[in-house]
């Protein structure tokens, strides 16, 4: 079995394995080589004759113990009829929102949109550097789509109330975004997916309040999804306040923490696999620091199902050699 769902599904513990959220992308100087001549990001994603190679270039670099398909949580809005734009420097671009559109995608239609994704899942599946490693595949938590296909920009701070306000729209919204979600699990699963996760990048944004409507209900149906395929699902909360009620209501396989939550605490708390939570900023100082800091989380967890990682993306000014100093540090440990 592979080293990571050896972890998830086994809880063994002796040796901690290892893959890095956007370990594929601009850090990567053979990354940025493609995406100079490939400006257009939602296309590139579309390319299947490119995806598949930018994937397996950390996995090439580093011993890595997964692969992360080379994709983005909008190809979702993309595939039902929102327009999404990346521009540089700033970020993604939506735009409106218009339901009687999207009504109209039908499963067909939005299978066919996003096929390049998982034509490219098949490819790096059947390539030799996965054998006895994962392909992690992705999708964004409803909620921090929801965000997303709204605001349409990644918010600021905090989420603009009036967006919320029409009951009925967010209703319906929510409820396509969950079958499409579906769809789209499904599909990467039936590709070669061997493991999913859901980033809830916004989930800080929620009060206490509204957790129930907007992610644990939502995120609960994915999960009983995810489940009824037999494939392991980790979830990555960013910033909620309470990982532990997380963790019980919702009951993922595995849960990605932040950096900005004390491990010690999530020791004490959670009994599921922990994957990450290392501050990707401490790839941007010096060795003995990530040093330290790495070994931080290596011995808090050490008796407990552990998967290093960060606790948020690799920053795109990190030194490839930094990442290839902590890749041989966890091997080591
Ligand atoms: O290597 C991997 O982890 C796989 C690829 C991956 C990308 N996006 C590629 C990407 C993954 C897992 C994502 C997830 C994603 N996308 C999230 C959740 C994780 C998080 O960061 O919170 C979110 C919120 C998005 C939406 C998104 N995509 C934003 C806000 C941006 C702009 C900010 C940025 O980092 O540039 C993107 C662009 C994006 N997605 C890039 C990559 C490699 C950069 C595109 C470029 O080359 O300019």
């Amino acid at each position: 079995m592979s080293p990571i769902k050896n972890c998830i599904l086994n809880k063994k513990t002796d040796n901690t394995p290892i893959w890095i959220m956007r370990q594929a992308g601009r850090y990567l100087p053979e990354f940025r080589e493609i995406r100079k001549v490939n400006p257009d990001f939602i296309k590139l994603c579309l390319n299947e004759n490119i995806t598949p190679e930018i994937t397996l270039q950390p996995l090439k670099r580093y011993e890595l113990d997964a692969a992360i398909i080379f994709s983005d949580i909008l190809m979702l809005p993309y595939g039902i009829g929102q327009k999404v734009e990346f521009q540089k420097g700033f970020g993604p671009i939506l735009s409106d929102l218009n339901l009687d559109f999207i009504n109209k995608t039908s499963e067909d239609i939005f299978t066919k949109k996003l096929d390049p994704i998982y034509k490219a899942i098949e490819i790096v599946s059947r390539d030799k550097i996965i054998t006895n490693k994962d392909l992690i595949c992705f999708v964004g938590a409803p909620w921090t789509l929801l965000v997303y296909m709204l605001n349409k920009q990644s918010p600021k701070k905090e989420l603009n109330k009036k967006l919320l306000e029409d009951k009925v729209f967010i209703d319906e919204l929510l409820l396509i975004i969950d079958k499409f979600l579906k769809i789209h699990i499904h599909n990467q699963i039936k590709s070669g997916a061997t493991i999913i996760q859901i980033f809830d990048s916004w989930a800080g944004l929620v009060n206490k309040k509204d957790l129930e409507k907007f992610i644990y209900k939502p995120t609960i149906s994915l999960i009983k999804f995810i489940k009824s395929l037999n494939t392991p699902v980790i979830c990555f909360p960013r910033n909620v306040e309470n990982y532990k009620e997380y963790v019980e209501t919702v009951m993922p396989d595995a849960v990605n923490i932040d950096y900005n939550v004390d491990p010690q605490n999530i020791l004490k708390n959670i009994n599921i696999p922990v994957q990450g939570g290392l501050d990707p900023q401490i790839l941007l100082t010096d060795k003995e620091n990530l040093k330290k800091n790495a070994l931080k989380y290596l011995e808090i967890f050490k008796d407990h199902p552990y998967i290093f990682n960060l606790g948020h993306g690799v920053l795109p000014t990190t030194d490839p050699n930094m990442m290839d100093y902590l890749v041989k540090l966890v091997k080591d440990f």
